[in-house]
């Protein structure tokens, strides 16, 4: 008898086959048994009766708990009406593995608990749906790319020079060599890649240690990072408008039935087409105020801010040159007001805030000297970094989505720790 995965059963309309999966759902109705048996591709109902199936197989289908390992053997029929397309009726059933009492019943269970089980809870179907979203949301920004003539650099995760800010650094000791950080971005590494390989781009875990616990902050989460050779910052942000619109659409059009599960509401979802509105840090604040936030020039957005701005579009929105003070050495300076950066967020719509961070580099060797001392960093560090403006220095812009707040955006799931498998928070690192 062939093993069969659920989503290729429709070769096998007629003919008998073995199913190896997992009992999600049973249920009883007289003489007939309904088990829902799910494998990771889909959902098969199996039915079995008990006049057709020897008096063994019925007491093992009787005894089945929810999680139990089975093989199931029966006949492929299709029926238009089931999940999935199709329905085994069932002759026997072997039991690989018990599950007696799984942790996670049907009824509601609350985040602490569910978190504690999270090895367990992926087997559900929410989580499936999500962990399907994030395959389709990391294959499509591999594929965009790809297909555009990006070649993948991959950049350290120690790293001996900090990448972003030193509020935030996770440090190991690092034999002689005195402290090691776990990489807070891979951008530095792909800028000296753009000057060898023109376009380029990272895709990786980063590491920040947040003390915020936000439904928008992880400890680790994984960043991709387009570093381009000869982009401006306008033309940057014409990138990050057709990334982010061919990756919304890839889901659309590929997880239907994820979407359909998580109960996402696809229709802002189909507005996610440029261009996006782009509005400056000066203007943003300037409407913020007409809103009612507090929030003064020269302060970075709160998360409320963001959400507040974000309201007024329909699609995401590009806020751009930020005060020099809020936002990291790298980014250059504005040649039109040097007060600010060329730099710009991507706000996501429906409350999701910032999705992606991106700028312009300081291309300038002594400006860029001048940055890294101002902030109190240590040039010696960045002496490779300070290389790249000395030897044939060029324009170049890139930038960072966050991988988990783009799928939290997507599947519409209001808090980023459900968008990794193992989220690493402040207060969790177990399981
Ligand atoms: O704005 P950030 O800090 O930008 C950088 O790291 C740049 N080096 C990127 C670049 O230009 N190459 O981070 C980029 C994005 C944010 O917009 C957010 O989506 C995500 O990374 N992010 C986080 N996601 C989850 N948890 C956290 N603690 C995050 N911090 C940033
Ligand atoms: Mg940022």
């Amino acid at each position: 008898m062939p093993n069969v995965r659920i989503n290729e059963l429709d070769r096998h309309v007629g003919q008998p086959v073995t199913v190896r999966g997992w009992v999600a759902t049973t249920r009883f109705s007289g003489k007939i048994a309904f088990v829902v048996l799910r494998d990771g591709s889909g959902y098969l109902q199996t039915v079995f009766s008990k006049r057709e199936v020897s008096e063994a197989t019925w007491l093992r289908v009787s005894a089945l708990t929810q999680e139990a390992s089975i093989a199931v053997t029966g006949d492929v029929r299709a029926d238009a009406r089931a999940p999935g397309g199709h329905e085994l009726t069932a002759s026997e059933v072997e039991i690989l593995g018990a599950s007696p009492e799984f942790p996670i019943s049907p009824k509601e269970h609350g985040s602490a608990f569910l978190f504690e089980h999270r090895h367990l809870w992926l087997r559900s179907r929410r989580q499936v749906a999500i962990a399907k979203v994030r395959n389709e949301v990391v294959q499509g920004i591999r594929d965009f790319f790809y297909d555009r003539d990006f070649v993948l650099v991959d950049t350290p995760i120690l790293t001996g020079s900090i990448g972003e800010e030193a509020g935030n650094l996770f440090s190991t000791d690092y034999f002689d060599l005195g402290k090691a950080y776990l990489a807070q971005t891979g951008q530095l590494y792909v800028e000296a890649a753009a000057a060898a390989l023109g376009k380029v781009y990272c895709f990786g875990p980063t590491f920040r240690a947040e003390k915020s616990k936000t439904r928008r902050h992880l400890t680790e989460f994984w960043m991709v990072e387009p570093e381009v050779a000869w982009n401006d910052s306008d033309a940057n942000m014409t990138l990050q408008e057709e990334f982010i619109s061919a990756v919304v659409a890839r889901v659309l059009d590929r997880r239907k039935e994820e979407l359909k599960e998580l109960e996402r509401d696809t229709a802002p979802l189909e507005r996610v087409v440029g261009p996006f509105p782009r509005i400056s840090y000066t203007d943003a604040v300037a409407k913020l105020q007409g809103l009612g936030s507090d929030i003064t020039w020269g302060k970075d957005l709160g998360g409320e801010d963001e959400t507040l701005l974000a309201k007024e579009y329909d699609r995401p929105v590009f806020v751009f040159n930020y005060p020099k003070e809020v936002k990291a050495f790298y980014m250059k300076e504005n040649p039109a007001d040097p007060r600010t950066v060329l730099n710009n967020d991507c706000l996501a719509p429906e409350g999701y805030g910032e999705i992606i961070g991106g700028s312009q580099r300081e291309d300038d060797h002594d400006r860029l000297h001048a940055r890294i001392l101002a902030q109190g960093l240590d040039p010696e560090a960045y002496r490779w970094y300070l290389d790249l403006r000395k030897y044939g220095t060029f324009v170049h812009s890139g930038f960072g989505l966050g991988l988990e707040r783009t799928i939290a955006w997507i599947s519409g799931i209001p808090h980023i720790r459900e968008a990794i498998a193992f989220p690493r928070q402040i207060h969790r690192l177990y399981p």
